[in-house]
């Protein structure tokens, strides 16, 4: 059984005092079927850590392990300031730091080596999937962006839809399926079905807690990356609440 993982990405957003947000989700979640992890700004990683039982996770890194690259933060840094995740290839890192699959494999392989658990993640944009080619989009950033060694316990794949992030729409549950469904193919041909079969699917892309019970009934579906709607904790724990009555195979 894979155990449903709701993920929130607060982006670029929280200060240290919202760890009176990140308090309200202690205990949430009795049911040991699903699991949440929280991805802060950095800053307040470092800051959360120690204060929460929540897990939590980071929203990028760099291929090394230190040196010359300003700005930058290695995964075994993130490691070190209390993430056990960290997210990768988002799209928001894709068009504004022209993040490319090979960097996020790249990446990928960074996070293992610290011993994070990579969400490497993929999403067509709307003019992909306008001109039919959303499942070729997912399968080529799939191919390229996941490096070889990806098992249950180090990967979990994100299919966030570009024009679906933070603009209040989202495919229709027949296009979720569809798309989830193909990344499971796509994952058992290259890795066979006992190692894809325990991989983690989630999908991203304006899950509120009105629409997550529908999304997470999705036979590959695993458990949702939030954004806007993490970042309040009644929000949040409404979309947990909505994964809790599930389960997946
Ligand atoms: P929204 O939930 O705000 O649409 O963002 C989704 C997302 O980008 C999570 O990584």
């Amino acid at each position: 059984m894979r155990r449903k993982l709701i993920a929130g990405n607060w982006k670029m957003n929280g200060a240290r005092a919202s760890i009176a947000e990140l308090s309200k989700l202690e205990g949430l979640h009795p049911d040991p079927a699903s699991e949440i992890l929280i991805c802060p700004p950095v800053t307040l990683l470092a800051a959360f850590e120690g204060k929460t039982s929540i897990p939590l996770g980071a929203q990028d890194c760099h291929w090394e392990t230190g040196g010359a690259h300003t700005g930058d933060i290695s995964a075994e840094m993130l490691k070190e300031a209390g993430a056990q995740a960290v997210i990768l290839g988002h799209s928001e890192r894709r068009t504004d730091h022209g993040e490319t699959d090979a960097d996020v494999a790249r990446k990928t392989e960074a996070a293992w080596r610290a011993g994070l658990l990579a969400i490497v993640c993929i999403g067509e944009t709307e003019a992909e999937r306008d001109a039919g080619e959303t499942l070729t989009v997912i399968r080529q950033q799939l191919q390229v962006s996941l490096p070889q060694g990806a098992t249950a316990e180090n990967t979990v794949i994100a299919y966030e839809p570009v024009w679906a992030i933070g603009t209040g729409r989202t495919p229709t549950l027949d296009q979720v399926a569809e798309v989830h469904d193909d990344i499971r193919a796509s994952l058992e041909g290259r890795l066979g079905a006992e190692i894809a079969g325990g991989i983690r699917l989630l999908y991203g892309g304006s899950v509120k807690p009105a629409n997550a019970a529908a999304i997470f009934e999705i036979a590959n579906v695993d458990g949702g990356l939030i954004g806007g709607a993490s970042l309040k904790a009644e929000d949040f724990a409404g979309i947990v609440a909505a994964a809790e009555t599930q389960r997946s195979p």
